[in-house]
């Protein structure tokens, strides 16, 4: 168990009768990027609250970094870094005087506090702004200060809950370079996201839904457990129409394929049998265009197995 920086067995949590997270189980390796990704609602916050021991579980244990949740201390918590996912941060104050004013509540000071303060203004690129009150920051240079002060006490294991809401696509990518950067000085990182493009910079993932965890590993694998062979894609005048009208197909057996979902104004077709699921479309919609899955195809496909497994509901009764 020592290899891992989080190991989960069972983890509940429940609110009056309302099951929010679901006896799950998933480990993190020390120095991994690990993404825990779910939409909106699915227990996400939840998890992370009661592995940083600011929530008890109903039942079920977790350990990080060696220590139960159950009796983390004050020196556990030295030792993790945690950006909420409405992060504060003093907007009168300038970019230097948050990060001062973090640093001190972590018990750092004089050259140590000087020293990690430039660290992070160096890492997050904040040069320009350590004068500036960050009431005058973009969201994106914001986000990077969240980070920078979560990790102001040099911790071994971050959790960063949704750093990139909100954020427009180039900080987002930029804020993933930094996570990167982070990582390769040996941190470790479990970030949550509810896009499930950014699933793809991660070593491994965790999919939470409802409560449940219902994939756990590379992108890799997952993909290939969950949506094996290939994407036939095309682009009929109405998407909707012709989701439907592939999804009776394929019901039928008159379409060899085992997912057709709606990507935009395209429609995805996953089929292990390429030739004949391009010919069939090709005849009715024109050109086709073949790709790998991606990890949100198997997102999909899961979200579809388990809303069929709860009678079609996507809420749990
Ligand atoms: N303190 C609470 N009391 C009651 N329900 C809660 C509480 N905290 C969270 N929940 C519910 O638990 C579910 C999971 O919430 P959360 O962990 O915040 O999801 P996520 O972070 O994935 O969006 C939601 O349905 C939410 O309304
Ligand atoms: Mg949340």
């Amino acid at each position: 168990m020592s290899d891992y920086a989080i190991h989960v067995e069972h983890l509940t949590r429940k609110f009056g009768d309302f099951t929010a997270v679901n006896a799950i189980d998933f480990s993190v390796e020390t120095g991994e990027v690990f993404g825990f990704l779910g939409p909106n609602g699915s227990g996400k916050t939840t998890t992370i609250r009661m592995l940083l021991g600011l929530l008890k579980p109903t039942d079920g244990t977790a350990h990080v970094l060696g220590t139960d949740i159950r009796h983390a201390t004050r020196q556990f918590l030295a030792q993790v870094g945690y950006m909420s996912q409405k992060f504060s941060l003093y907007s009168d104050l300038t970019v230097a005087n948050n990060l001062r004013f973090f640093g001190r509540s972590y018990g750092l000071y004089g050259q140590r506090l000087q020293q990690r303060m430039e660290f992070v203004i160096e890492l997050a690129g904040l040069g320009d702004f350590r004068h500036t009150p960050i009431h005058e920051l973009s969201g994106g240079w914001l986000q990077r200060l969240a980070l920078g002060a979560a990790i102001i006490h040099e911790p071994k294991l971050i959790f960063l809950d949704e750093p990139t809401a909100g954020v427009d696509p180039v900080s987002r990518r930029d804020f993933w370079e930094l996570l990167y950067t982070l990582s390769q000085s040996g941190t470790t990182i479990l970030v949550t996201t509810h896009y499930m493009d950014e699933a793809e910079h991660c070593e491994r993932v965790g999919f939470i839904y409802n409560g449940d965890m219902i994939a756990v590993g590379t992108p890799s694998e997952i993909i290939e457990q969950v949506v094996p062979g290939q994407v036939i894609e095309v682009h009929p005048p109405d998407a909707l129409a012709a989701q439907q009208k592939l999804t009776s197909a394929m019901r039928s057996g008159e379409l060899a394929a085992h997912g057709v979902n709606l990507f935009g104004a395209a429609v995805h077709v996953l089929t292990t049998d390429v030739a004949s699921t391009q010919a069939y479309l090709r005849e009715v919609y024109g050109a086709t265009y073949q790709s790998m899955p991606t990890l949100e195809d198997a997102f999909i496909a899961l979200v579809q197995q388990a809303d069929h497994a709860n009678g079609g509901s996507p809420v749990p009764a």
